[in-house]
Order: C-alpha cells, then sequence, then structure tokens
C-alpha cells in the first residue's frame, strides 16, 4: 500500500466512523480499524483531523468567452483550466464540471472534442455538460452521440441570447429522457428581465442595484416554475442550477413533495451555491456592488433564509459554485453601467470550506456539508462510485481537515487567477490542509504541489 491515513474520524454522507484509509496505485483499498501499514507505507497521522471525500463542484465556467453590453465586448474569465482546478484543489474540491457551449452550426461532438482539448491542462479530474441552445434533429440526434461520449447531462438556459423557447426546452427534456441524461437549466424569465433592464436603462438607473432590480426574485421564480411546468409535461428530470430565490425555492419544493407522494422516478434537483447563501443584495448598494454582479442576482434576505432551510431540509440537492471570475478592472467597467459587467463570481476554492465551516459553526452537519458538495453531485452527474465518497473502490480523492484551523478568506492566499475576491475578510471554522488527488497530494499547508495537465476527462 502507498499511504495510509491513521485514526482520522471519516465523514462520507449520512455515517461517520474511525479508521484507517489504506490507498494504493490511486484507490482506497482499505477502511478498517488497525490497518498494519507495508515496508513503503507513508503514514499519515490524523488524529486530530476529518477525513472526507474530495468535493465534486459540478458547476464552473473556465475560460468562459463572452460578449458584453450594447457594443458586444468580448471578454474571458480570469480562470482556465490550470489555475481554476489548482484553485478548486486548494480549497479540497477533487473533480469539476465545466461546460461545452458549441458555436453556430457545429457539431455536438466536434464541439465536446475541442473543450477536451481546452481542458487538458487541468490539474484535477474533471468532466463537461453539453450547452444547447438552436435545437433542431441534428442537435436531438447528436446528443446521443455525447451521450455515448461519456456527457451525461445538458444544459439549456432561458435567458440571454443562447436561450431557447419553450417548444425547444421541451424537445430537449424528451429526448434526454430518452438517453437516460440529465437537462440543468438556467431558469430566469427572459420577457420580464429585459422589459426592466431596458426601462431601468433610459432612465438612467443603470448603477449595480438595478442589477437586482431587473432580475428581482420574480423573475427567477417564474423561470423555475415555468421550468419545472414543461419537466412535468415531458416526464423527464430535472436538474436546476443556481437556484437563488424563494420562490422558486418553494416551486421546488412543491413538486419535488408531490413526485415523491406519487412513488414517481422523475427528479426535479434544486442545486445553490455560496454565494446565495451568504450574501443578500444588499451588497450591491456598496460602492463596489458591481463586484458581486451575477446572475441570477443574489437576492434579499428572506430568500437567503429560505435557501438555508432548503439545504437543512433536503430540497437542495446539491451546492456547486458557478465560479466564472473576471478581474477586478473588468467588473468596473460596469461600475456605473450594470450591463457593461461581465457577469460572474469566484467561488471554487471557497465553496467547500465554506460549507464546512457551517458545519463546525453547528448550522448543518458534517456529514451534510459532504453529502451537499461531494455525494449527491457526484450520485447526481454518474461519477458515483468512484468520486464523493470515501469507501474501498473509490479513487482516492481525499481531504484532510483541519476542524480547528480558522482562517480569513483573502485574495492574497487565493490560488485562481483573479485579483479580487468577493469573500475577502470572511472568517471560517476549520480548513482543508490537504487534498489528494487519486492518491497524488496536490494541496498541502497551504500550498500547491500539484501538476498541470494531471486530471483525466471522466467519461460518464
Ligand atoms: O453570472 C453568471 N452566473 N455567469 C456565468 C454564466 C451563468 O449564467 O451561469
Ligand atoms: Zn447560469
Ligand atoms: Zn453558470
Amino acid at each position: 500500500m502507498d499511504i495510509l491515513f491513521k485514526n482520522g474520524t471519516v465523514i462520507n454522507s449520512k455515517k461517520r466512523c474511525v479508521a484507517d484509509v489504506a490507498v494504493e496505485d490511486g484507490k482506497i483499498i482499505k477502511m478498517e480499524p488497525d490497518i498494519t501499514p507495508g515496508h513503503n507505507t507513508q503514514v499519515i497521522d490524523c488524529r486530530k483531523l476529518l477525513v472526507l471525500p474530495g468535493a465534486v463542484d459540478a458547476h464552473v465556467h473556465f475560460e468562459l468567452p463572452l460578449l458584453i453590453g450594447a457594443d458586444d465586448i468580448p471578454y474571458r474569465s480570469a480562470d482556465d483550466f490550470f489555475t481554476g482546478t489548482r484553485a478548486a484543489a486548494c480549497g479540497g474540491v477533487t473533480t469539476v464540471i465545466d461546460f461545452v457551449s458549441p458555436g453556430e452550426g457545429e457539431s455536438l461532438p466536434d464541439a465536446l472534442e475541442k473543450r477536451k482539448d481546452v481542458a487538458v491542462k487541468a490539474c484535477i479530474d474533471y468532466s463537461l455538460h453539453v450547452g444547447l441552445s438552436r435545437i433542431n434533429d441534428a442537435v436531438l440526434s447528436e446528443m446521443e452521440a455525447v451521450r455515448k461520449a461519456g456527457i451525461t447531462s445538458f444544459k439549456v438556459f432561458m435567458t440571454y441570447s443562447q436561450r431557447v423557447d419553450d417548444d425547444e426546452f421541451l424537445k430537449v427534456l424528451k429526448r434526454s429522457r430518452e438517453l437516460d441524461s440529465l437537462v440543468m437549466v438556467h431558469a430566469e424569465s427572459h420577457e420580464e428581465l429585459e422589459a426592466l433592464r431596458e426601462d431601468f436603462v433610459k432612465q438612467g438607473k443603470t448603477d449595480a442595484w438595478y442589477h437586482y432590480l431587473s432580475r428581482p426574485e420574480f423573475v427567477e421564480a417564474k423561470g423555475v416554475e415555468r421550468a419545472i411546468e414543461l419537466a412535468l409535461k415531458a416526464e423527464a428530470s430535472l436538474y436546476i442550477v443556481h437556484l437563488a430565490c424563494k420562490g422558486g425555492m418553494k416551486a421546488v419544493k412543491n413538486v419535488q413533495d408531490s413526485l415523491k407522494a406519487q412513488g414517481s422516478g422523475q427528479k426535479i434537483y434544486a442545486e445553490t451555491c455560496p454565494q446565495y447563501l451568504h450574501f443578500t443584495s444588499e451588497v450591491y448598494k456598496q460602492y463596489d456592488g458591481y463586484k458581486f454582479v451575477c446572475s441570477p442576482a443574489i437576492k434579499g434576505e428572506a430568500s437567503r433564509e429560505a435557501l438555508w432551510e432548503a439545504v437543512k431540509d433536503g430540497s437542495i440537492g446539491a451546492i456547486a459554485t458557478d465560479h466564472c471570475p473576471f478581474m477586478l478592472a473588468e467588473k468596473a467597467n460596469g461600475a456605473d453601467n450594470f450591463t457593461n459587467i461581465p457577469n460572474g463570481v469566484m467561488g471554487t476554492e471557497i465553496f467547500y470550506p465554506y460549507m464546512l465551516s457551517q458545519a463546525g459553526k453547528g448550522i448543518i452537519s458534517y456529514e451534510r456539508a459532504v453529502e451537499l458538495c461531494c455525494f449527491n453531485p457526484s450520485e447526481i452527474f454518474k461519477l458515483s462510485p468512484n468520486k464523493g465518497i470515501i469507501a474501498v473502490g473509490a479513487d482516492a480523492d481525499i481531504v484532510l481537515y483541519d476542524p480547528n484551523k480558522d482562517s480569513i478568506v483573502s485574495a492574497k492566499n487565493s490560488h485562481g487567477a483573479g485579483d479580487y475576491t468577493i469573500w475577502e475578510g470572511v472568517v471560517l471554522k476549520g480548513y482543508p490542509i490537504q487534498t489528494y488527488s487519486r492518491g497524488k497530494p496536490v494541496f498541502k499547508d497551504g500550498k500547491f504541489i500539484g501538476k498541470r495537465g494531471y486530471g483525466r476527462f471522466l467519461k460518464r
């Protein structure tokens, strides 16, 4: 055996135990008390530590091209697959899932291959969701080809230029059901938000606060309700990304309850992100509110509370980050006009430590944090049984976590390419001290020690 993690408290979804964890050739080969190490085994004393699965951040945007503002100014999200996965690894993430965005007229398999080439510099394992925009017979047929190539999830938008209409959305849902795959949706009601946005711009109301007021609670709730309605019509499972509002959460809970009562196998999953759990729309009133501009917008306190309730009661199925940072000067380009701000915030390095810190403070259990950040995303996106769990046969994606190591988040100690963080100054209770990806250390005592290109594409 290569490594023996000795006497740690192993936390999995719904259970914990004190055990030794033995690793060989990148896999967990034994988990029980009192394992005897071999001659060349590296033994790591974990007595005061939690031994956790590496997290699965199922929603990241590395090197994402965007056109912003009336003049279509081109931007690219600040982290590439190397710096983004480096930051992720330093926060205990061992798997990320990014997106393929096929160009106009490009086939899905071609776009997938191209994106895989871009992703080869990742230093932890990764997979891809495939985005769908213009829905036609060719696209519906190519969904099968990429499903065979290991992609089990497709994403649609209800807003932005790549949005689908109801008819297209329904076709994707039905096709996805046939292919035993999952549709993910960015749910906001396009017509309402465009009307509000136009109106505010006309009135010269363009500071960051109006980003929120043009995408308020009801705009997102309406999108979520419509997405659920279409999923029910198609009898297809649905994963709502970055859910941020109380009304949307209520719609999800209602449909989950009714599907459960019917004994239906159809699932409506909701994902939320740390930025929606921690901040409120008040941030958009700050002088630097532009830094927080992301879509959906961060909502009011009632929504934040509703999301926490859903994290606790199980109706939120997964936490991910929607990691999509831009440089401060790029965000500041829109300080006076929110329509010129590239949308997106950072999060992949903070998300697991943030949720674990909430566990350390007694808000949720460590088991629930692991369920939301590791086990559930792995199950939902068909990465099980290799990822999201500490168990014999799983990949040795392991985080050693010190529940007593408190820290303060700062951009200067972060490992992404960005030059600021919305999380600056946030105090965390506990922090990961080591991350292992398939048995190889990639993060130790505050430093990245992994390798560019070590990450593997995960065929799902
Ligand atoms: O503002 C965000 N979230 N930017 C990334 C793209 C998206 O909508 O998820
Ligand atoms: Zn989105
Ligand atoms: Zn996103």
